[in-house]
């Protein structure tokens, strides 16, 4: 008989990045209802979400004037497409404040559902751009080792997690794998920063001339890695990749999924690490989460040249039945209007610096506490065995999964990529929430510490 949430979900339910066999036994936690930055189980046990769920949910997880603009939008038009000439009101505002934001000159924004899907299209429009420029053999992309890029087949192609290719056989998509640049772990004993961002640069320099400079089309990147450690590069890599990558005709894509809308203290990541690309993709902080949007927002001189080929064809041959739907674009253009009253990258800024301040004073010299890192209202915590020799745990000891669970213990919700904490709040929590936060993240710590003594 399936008479609970719980048992009806562990009947029917193939969850996203879950162990099925294990979820049989254990079943979900099954999230009720949000109350401003904190979520209710259905056994009522609250929870401030450090997480925003997913990267997401910048504006907490219930807002009046968002479910207003759903419900009225609605009424008035629920749904039609963008094929063909088609627009609608929503579609217009969300695009063209978009536009406005972006940092890419001439922005144009292609609508779609999924981070996944902008960086499918991003890929798609560098071999078609490459293609109408008579240079069909610039087909490799290259990303980095670490990176995470979505689960569509091209998504997970340019992932850079072992766990996203192993088992699904996935076919050669001709993405090469330029390193993670990540110093903390990386950098060789005794090397500098400035040191370490020489070598990564030169190693991309050898990856391009081994590969062949008019075999690859693009590089896509994220700013900040998110799921891949919430990893940020050496001071000055960017600018140096964007060179590289312009000398050799060679189209830099910025992921902007996790860092877009304020995450890293400016609108975009790109903004933060000092590079404009030539296209970006843009998908969760974009409604909120609250509703499935995301975009492909491309500069003038690809739009160009693609345009030119698609009328020369006739038709732009790329695009989904929810591209532009009138809901999701509505409740987006409001986030969006929401964030620019609000000033986002500013309270990003504000809430940033009370998070890292607050987490150096509590976990700073903690014994399980490698580096506490990141950037915005952004933050990764990397947790060791032992801190002056950086050595990793052991991964079957599943440290980062007991902190997880102790957070949840101590109503905090964070995530755990492996050992490493990752933090990536609401836009509206308060200072002292931000407080809260960092109070049940260094009591779950000491918890594992007491319970790995014994
Ligand atoms: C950096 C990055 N890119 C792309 C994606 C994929 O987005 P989606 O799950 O909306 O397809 C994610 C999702 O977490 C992400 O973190």
């Amino acid at each position: 008989m399936l008479n609970s949430l719980r048992s009806r979900d562990m009947a029917y339910h193939f969850h996203s990045q879950t162990n099925p066999r294990r979820h049989e036994g254990d079943g979900p936690l099954v999230i009720a209802k949000g109350e401003g930055c904190y979520v209710v189980d259905e056994l009522g046990n609250r929870y401030l979400e450090g997480m925003g769920g997913l990267w997401c949910a910048s504006l907490g997880f219930e807002n009046e004037r968002l479910a207003e603009v759903a419900a009225t939008q609605m009424k008035t038009l629920a749904t039609y497409h963008t094929f063909n000439h088609r627009s609608n009101n929503p579609c217009v505002d969300v695009v063209e404040q978009v536009a406005e934001l972006s940092p890419i000159p001439g922005s144009k924004v292609f609508l779609v559902n999924s981070g996944s899907e902008a960086n499918d299209t991003m890929v798609k429009l560098a071999w078609y751009y490459n293609l109408a420029r008579g240079k069909p053999s610039k087909r490799k992309i290259i990303s980095r080792k670490g990176a995470f890029h979505g689960s569509t087949v091209m998504g997970a192609a340019l992932g850079g997690l072992p766990h996203m290719h192993k088992s699904f056989n996935l076919p050669g998509l001709n993405v090469v794998f330029a390193e993670k640049p990540h110093f903390y772990k990386n950098g060789l004993p005794g090397e500098t920063e400035e040191a370490y961002c020489d070598r990564l640069i030169a190693d991309l320099e050898s990856l391009i001339a081994a590969e062949g400079a008019d075999t690859i089309a693009a590089m896509i990147a994220e700013p900040i890695m998110g799921a891949g450690g919430v990893v940020s590069p050496p001071a000055g890599y960017f600018p140096r990749v964007r060179e590289i990558l312009t000398r050799n005709d060679i189209l830099l894509l910025s992921d902007e999924v996790v860092c877009g809308f304020g995450r890293s203290g400016n609108w975009f990541g790109c903004d933060t690490f000092g590079f404009v690309p030539d296209m970006m993709s843009i998908a969760k902080g974009l409604s909120s989460g609250y509703v499935p949007i995301a975009a492909a927002v491309i500069g003038d001189h690809v739009y160009q040249t693609v345009a030119d080929e698609a009328d020369r064809i006739g038709v732009f041959g790329h695009g989904f039945t929810y591209s532009g739907h009138p809901v999701t674009a509505a409740v987006a253009a409001e986030v969006l209007r929401t964030y620019r009253e609000m000033d986002v990258p500013g309270r990003a800024r504000e809430l940033g610096a009370r998070l890292f301040e607050r987490l150096e004073a509590a976990i700073g010299n903690h014994p399980l506490v490698g580096e506490i890192r990141g950037a915005g209202f952004l933050a990764g915590i990397e947790l060791v065995a032992d801190r002056s020799a950086r050595t990793p745990f052991d991964p079957a000891l599943k440290v980062g999964a007991l902190v997880e669970r102790r957070c949840r213990a101590h109503g905090v919700m964070i995530r755990n990529m492996g050992d490493v904490i990752s933090i990536c709040p609401p836009f509206v929590m308060t200072m002292s929430q931000v407080d809260e936060l960092v109070t049940g993240i260094a009591a779950a710590l000491d918890d594992v510490t007491g319970e790995m003594a014994k």
